[in-house]
């Protein structure tokens, strides 16, 4: 993590910045954790850990509705990277760069026909600066992207539209909510 933050950092300054504000994001969805016996999370509570502090510094709005959950240990730590990221991005370059944006975050289960049950979560970005899709993509958009789709075995989408960036999650009820089996091919057994 340290490596990637330092490779896209534009100064020492900016570095240890970040690196810092990563670090404390990785602690706040720990706390959370912590809290419940590291058996997982409240999606809400996660959310707000993740993205409240971001949205003070400028007074931006922030809207999170959606079912009370809690998801897993592992699922809380990918996604609270992700808001993280998110976070960040958009205090750089989006809605939350102004007292006037407004970020809305909302979840839902949805199905169809006989598949397992899925959840979708949005991260959707109103009245910030206008968005053009970026030249260049750095460690949050991997953090977002790919480190999301991987972990989870999620689908995500992340829409650059001129009125503010869209990010979508979509993964299994199953792969949010329960703990993976313990791999015990894991060279535990050599
Ligand atoms: N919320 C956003 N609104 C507008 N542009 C964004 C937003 N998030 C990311 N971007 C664009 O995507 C690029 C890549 O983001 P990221 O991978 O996090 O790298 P970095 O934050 O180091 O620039 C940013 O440089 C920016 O141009
Ligand atoms: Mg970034």
């Amino acid at each position: 993590m340290a490596r990637q933050t330092a490779r896209t950092a534009a100064t020492l300054k900016d570095f240890e910045t970040e690196y810092m504000q990563r670090l404390q994001g990785i602690a706040a969805s720990h706390d959370l954790l912590v809290n419940q016996n590291w058996t997982g999370a409240p999606l809400n509570e996660l959310i707000r850990r993740q993205v409240e502090p971001f949205v003070e510094t400028n007074r931006a709005n922030l809207a999170i509705s959606g079912p009370d959950i809690i998801i897993s240990a592992k699922a809380a730590q990918t996604i609270g990277l992700a808001l993280h990221e998110l976070a960040t991005n958009s205090m750089k370059y989006g809605a939350l760069s102004t007292p006037k944006g407004k970020v809305s975050i909302d979840w839902e289960f949805h199905q169809t026909g006989g598949e397992p049950q899925r959840l979708k979560l949005k991260w959707e970005e109103h009245n910030g600066p206008p968005v053009t899709p970026p030249a260049r993509k750095g460690f949050g958009h991997f953090v977002i992207d790919r480190m999301a789709t991987q972990s989870l075995s999620a689908k995500v989408t992340i829409d650059f539209r001129p009125e503010g960036l869209v990010w979508i999650i979509d993964a299994t009820a199953q792969a949010l909510q329960s703990e993976p089996e313990f791999d015990a091919g894991d060279g535990a057994s050599a």
